[in-house]
């Protein structure tokens, strides 16, 4: 149904563990390309009209997750978008199938170590994290290496500028639309 979709028109989308910087290199992408930007987050938190941490207190994961779904489906339909999905989204096969039939799924990698000095800044904002020991939260991380390993595109990004990373991803795209599109 979705192979209709030139390549050239495909929606692309940022998966990666929390805090990776899915959103702003997916924004940055979405600037150079002219392209939408959607934040899946940002479009959850206002059908529920409050923050992720709220949803998950107050009506629950699954709830969350159900809506992670359905409007990540509909948006992966769309053309040209450029989509940053939480980091739990791709624990949902459905998404992981829509996203990889209709889009174009760039993961962003990045290592433990640089991860680790980024957690005072996310934590308070992420429910996943808390209550959470670091060698926890470490199994998390190793955890959902794996279900990202489903990806078309894997993008190393210690040590690397956002501005950097994100001229790689549109040359990257820019070249496989010369040659595959
Ligand atoms: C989650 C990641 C978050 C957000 C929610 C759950 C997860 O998105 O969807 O807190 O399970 O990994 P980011 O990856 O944008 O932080």
């Amino acid at each position: 149904m979705n192979q209709q979709i030139p390549l050239k028109e495909k929606s692309i989308v940022f998966i990666g563990f929390m805090g990776v910087g899915k959103t702003t290199i997916g924004k940055l992408v979405a600037k150079k390309l002219y392209r939408d930007f959607i934040d899946i987050d940002e479009e959850i938190e206002k059908e529920f009209q409050m923050p992720v941490s709220q949803i998950f207190n107050e009506i629950g994961e699954s709830a969350f997750r159900q809506k992670e779904k359905d409007i990540i489906i509909n948006m992966c339909r769309k053309r040209l978008q450029v989509i940053s999905v939480g980091g739990g989204a791709f624990l949902q096969e459905e998404v992981q199938k829509e996203c990889l039939s209709s889009c174009i799924v760039f993961f962003l990698d990045l290592s433990w170590e640089s991860w680790k000095e980024r957690i005072s800044m996310i934590i308070d904002s992420r429910p996943v994290l808390q209550g959470k020991t670091i060698e926890e939260i470490e199994e998390l991380f190793y955890k959902r290496q794996k279900i990202y390993s489903n990806h078309h595109s894997k993008v190393h990004t210690d040590h690397q500028e956002i501005e950097e990373i994100a001229d790689y991803i549109v040359e990257s795209l820019k070249l496989a639309w010369e040659l595959y599109g």
